[in-house]
């Protein structure tokens, strides 16, 4: 029987949950261990399905991947039986696995990648991705679902200018120059936290890079990567979403582990709309400041250091129960909405034209069967759930654990009426 989450609303958020490693960060950083034949040790791992299924394709490339003793800690080692094949089967279940293209094709020239395809919030395509590697010397071929590259001799390094901001195309690019003959010029590229942390990553196994977090990167190559052990970065987009928890349940958490530096833009939202968020040594506290009410304001995503499309969804289940009319623009993803008709079920006033969304706030939402159909999407009914007057059920629960490490625990261990059925 399909799993489905069951929620009593009402209760307000009191106590403490603590941050886990990013997702996004570690999917990242992962195929960093293709690069290398020395050894990658990753520590404050989320243990996430698309951990899981990142770890079986990287197996399936000849990588050995161990969860280590210590708690949330991987080990990677590539060994002497490399496969360059990223088969569908696996790839259809976590797009970013086209991470993997990059470091295969620096490293052994070679490399057979289904193409991820699109999912719930857009089409997804990775020409930037291509567009980064050909500049790089790679050729491709795209046959049958699946893109094939190659390079004959070994990639030289050139200036890159992206077209525009892709986080997954900036990673790719920058795996890939790390071992490139000579220096690479990246412009126009993502600044987001995941970035500098993979290029931090990098940057502890010997590589050259200046500019990771800016618009601009430059990478010398250099010949072979030494082992490393790197923690991986805390997950801003799992915070803000506990952050929007706390608010939209008028409680009073603490989120440990948690930075409000990585999330600037969204936490200035935060304050606009009557959230506080302090920070304190090694924790945030988040309440409304004034406790019955929550304020509309307007939000368009962008990426980093803008408000982030991750956050979209949540932000606007809390814009459902505020005083007046909020706007929120999707700039990033084109069908970014799907959350859209399910927060509508639980009594939200929402219109949506395009990318835009028009939100009139209402004074109480009300528990009802939703389903889940992204990630995001699917943490926002949640967030929608606490508040509500009376029980809510999500069906399609498997989205919400690809990105969300103990949800239940965490939000039950505050006092939420929340379990798995
Ligand atoms: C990363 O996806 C994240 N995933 C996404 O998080 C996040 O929403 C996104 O960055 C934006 O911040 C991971 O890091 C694993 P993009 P990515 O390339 O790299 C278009 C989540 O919920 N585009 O920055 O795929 C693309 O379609 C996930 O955790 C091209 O047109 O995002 C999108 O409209 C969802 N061609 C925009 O650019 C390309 O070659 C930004 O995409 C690449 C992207």
């Amino acid at each position: 029987m399909k799993e489905k989450i069951f929620i009593k609303g009402g209760k307000r958020l009191v106590g403490s949950i603590p941050i886990s490693g990013a997702k996004n960060s570690c999917l990242t950083l992962m195929p960093v261990a293709l690069l290398s034949e020395n050894s990658l040790v990753l520590h404050n791992v989320p243990f996430l399905s698309d951990v899981d299924t990142m770890k079986t394709l990287l197996e399936s490339l000849g990588c050995s991947v161990v969860y280590g003793g210590s708690g949330k800690c991987i080990s990677l080692k590539m060994g002497n039986e490399v496969s360059f094949l990223a088969d569908y089967e696996i790839v259809k279940k976590m797009r970013a696995s086209i991470l993997v293209l990059g470091p295969l094709l620096a490293r052994f020239g070679q490399a057979i990648v289904a193409l991820p395809g699109g999912c719930a919030i857009g089409a997804r395509p990775v020409n930037l991705h291509l567009m980064g590697l050909e500049a790089l010397g790679a050729r491709f071929t795209i046959e049958n679902g699946y893109v094939k590259g190659k390079v004959s001799g070994s990639l030289k390094g050139c200036k890159i200018i992206f077209p525009f901001v892709s986080v997954g195309a900036t990673a790719n690019t920058i795996m890939a120059a790390v071992l490139a003959k000579g220096t690479t010029e990246l412009i126009n590229v993502a600044k987001e936290p995941e970035i500098i942390d993979l290029c931090q990553c990098l940057k502890s196994m010997g590589c050259n890079i200046e500019g990771a977090g800016e618009n601009r990167i430059v990478i010398e190559g250099i010949k072979n990567l030494e082992k490393t052990t790197h923690k991986v970065v805390m997950d801003r987009i799992e915070l803000g979403t506990y952050i929007i928890a706390g608010a939209i349940s008028n409680g009073d958490i603490k989120l440990t582990g948690g930075n409000i530096a990585l999330l600037e833009n969204f936490i200035e939202k935060l304050n606009e709309v009557g959230v506080e968020v302090s920070q304190f040594e090694d924790h945030l506290r988040v309440r409304r400041i004034n406790s019955s009410s929550i304020n509309c304001t307007n939000i368009y995503t962008e990426p980093f250091p803008g408000f982030p499309t991750d956050l979209q969804a949540q932000m606007m289940a809390l814009l459902s129960i505020a005083d007046g009319v909020s706007n929120i623009e999707e700039q990033i993803f084109e069908n970014r909405f799907m959350h859209v008709p399910e927060l509508v079920r639980m009594g939200a006033n929402i219109e949506i034209e395009g990318r835009k969304a028009k939100i009139s706030g209402v004074d109480q939402l009300r528990g009802a069967p939703v389903k889940a159909t992204d990630l995001r999407a699917s943490v926002s009914l949640v967030l929608a759930g606490l508040v509500a007057e009376g029980d809510t059920v999500i069906d399609k629960i498997h989205h919400i654990d690809r990105g969300y490490e103990a949800i239940i625990q965490k939000l039950s261990s505050c006092g939420a009426m929340i379990e798995r059925l």
